[in-house]
């Protein structure tokens, strides 16, 4: 009832090539999941030079666009869309600053990375580019609209 009457967003969040490649994909999924959100899509991709420009478009101008560009597409990434009250902005904390010597110690890159240019995942930074990143991202029927039972199933 409370949770009703607020917003509920959706996310796109992304483990990037080089938490793929050090294993970090199950730690990085775990801590939404704990967190208390709801996964409704998940797949490992290897992203195409044009989505990559696509979902940084805003960055196109800047000195590290092609760098970053060849690094999202250097691998498979893992794409997920979560979805709930303030996921967006909880993500974002979750996740913590962009160079990673400047996240918190608890947050995702504060404790597993090192370069802003490797700094493992993403995640959108507004609901509205967290609708239009999962719609870039994922297909129609790659998503998974559900609701948890009530089926006590460790009984
Ligand atoms: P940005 O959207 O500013 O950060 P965030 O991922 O925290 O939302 O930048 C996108 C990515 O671009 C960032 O995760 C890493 C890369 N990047 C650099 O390589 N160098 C930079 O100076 C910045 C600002 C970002």
């Amino acid at each position: 009832l409370v949770a009703s009457l607020e917003q509920v967003d959706e996310t796109y969040i992304m483990v990037k090539p080089d938490g793929v490649q050090r294993g970090l994909v199950g730690e990085i999924i775990s801590r939404f999941e704990k967190k208390g959100f709801k996964l409704t899509g998940l797949k490992l991709f290897q992203c195409p030079q044009d989505l990559a420009e696509e979902h940084y478009k805003d960055l196109k101008g800047k000195s590290f666009f092609p760098k970053l560009i060849d690094y999202i597409i250097s691998g498979p990434v893992v794409c997920m869309a979560w979805e709930g009250v303030g996921v967006v902005a909880a993500a974002r904390k979750l996740i913590g600053s962009t160079n990673p010597l400047q996240a918190e110690p608890g947050t995702i890159r504060g404790d597993l990375a090192v370069q802003t240019g490797r700094n493992v995942v993403h995640g959108s930074d507004s609901p509205e580019n967290g609708k239009r990143e999962i719609a870039l991202w994922f297909k129609e029927g790659e998503l998974c609209q559900w609701t948890p039972t009530q089926e006590p199933w460790l009984r």
